[in-house]
């Protein structure tokens, strides 16, 4: 029984230490693999289709809030603060602007993730938002 020891001792090691050379290369061919920074308007593949959407910009307030935000917003659905109704605002304004984005954007109670808007980006809900704020 004795004898066995160093062996399994010796096996755990040689096993940890092939694991350990396994885990390496997979972490180095992980790190070598091209990773595109990508100035727009330079030519780099997919980073490019993508600034390419990104020229379009954001929608207008107007039209994210009439889409994605006025079924619930405009009459007050399950609670949400009315569109022009200050009372109502006032106190989510004194969260601080950011925070009432993040809220928007990432859902608060009633208040679904971006609204009815899915494909909406963080800086079209602050418009959004921006937009509601704009109107007490
Ligand atoms: C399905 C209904 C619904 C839709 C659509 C909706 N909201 Fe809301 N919203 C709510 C409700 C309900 C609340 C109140 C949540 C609560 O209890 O604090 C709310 C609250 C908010 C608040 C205040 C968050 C806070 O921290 O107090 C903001 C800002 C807001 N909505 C922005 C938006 C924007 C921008 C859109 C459109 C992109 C949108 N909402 C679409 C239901 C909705």
């Amino acid at each position: 029984m004795k004898k066995l020891i160093p062996i399994f001792v010796v096996s755990i090691a040689v096993i940890l230490f092939f694991n350990g050379k396994k885990y390496d290369e997979l972490v180095s061919s992980r790190l070598s693999s091209p990773i595109a920074i990508c100035i727009e308007g330079e030519s780099c593949g997919q980073a490019t289709a993508m600034a390419v959407v990104a020229v379009g910009g954001p929608r207008s307030a107007e039209s994210i809030y009439a889409s994605g935000c006025a079924a619930c917003h405009d009459a007050g659905v399950a609670g949400a603060p009315m569109m022009g109704n200050k009372s109502q605002w006032e106190t989510r304004q004194s969260k601080g602007y950011e925070m009432l984005v993040n809220n928007a954007y990432n859902g608060i109670n009633g208040m679904p993730a971006k609204g009815l808007c899915a494909d909406c980006t963080k800086e079209e809900i602050g418009i959004a938002v921006q937009y509601m704020l704009d109107t007490i």
